[in-house]
């Protein structure tokens, strides 16, 4: 099962600390949409979808990749980090669209992932020190049982 994941990390790289301990025990190919916007992912089987959450969605270069030049059809999965509460909406347009591309949806995990926006500067940002260990194990096992 070929599989890569296309992700946005930039505020604080909370989302790819998730890819990167599934990498370490998986053959996964990681993508960073910011280098490669247009990847061809036509001969992977399984794609994953990874950013962090912006204004109650994914990050729009992620939404630009699935609406553009992720392929139709594929197994498809999200992954995420956000500052609030972690709640499973903040894919639902992402959803949509892979849902539009007839792509079959495995299944997604969010966690929490520290949040210095705007106004938490000043207070020493949010959830600090997330993803934490237990919550990036939980990603690895989320990852596994795909
Ligand atoms: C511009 C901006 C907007 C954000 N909007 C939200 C939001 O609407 N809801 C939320 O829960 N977190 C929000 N966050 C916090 C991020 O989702 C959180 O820090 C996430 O872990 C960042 O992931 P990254 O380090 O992988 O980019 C926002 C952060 C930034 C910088």
């Amino acid at each position: 099962m070929k599989t890569a994941i296309v992700y946005y990390s930039q505020h604080h790289g909370n989302t790819k600390k998730l890819l990167d301990a599934i990498a370490a025990g998986h053959d996964v190919t990681l993508i960073d949409v910011t280098r490669n916007p247009a990847p061809n992912l036509s001969h992977y089987d399984r794609i994953g979808l990874a950013s962090g959450i912006y204004f109650s969605d994914v990050a729009k270069q992620i939404t630009a990749f699935a609406r553009g030049p992720l392929p139709a059809g594929k197994e498809v999965f999200f992954l995420g980090t956000c500052g609030a509460s972690p709640t499973e909406s903040f894919f639902k347009n992402l959803r949509k669209i892979t849902d539009s591309k007839g792509c079959r949806f495995l299944g997604q995990y969010i966690c929490t992932g520290y949040d210095t926006f705007g106004p938490f500067k000043l207070v020493g940002g949010l959830r600090k020190g997330h993803p934490d260990a237990a919550e990036i194990r939980a990603a690895v096992e989320f990852y596994a049982g795909l």
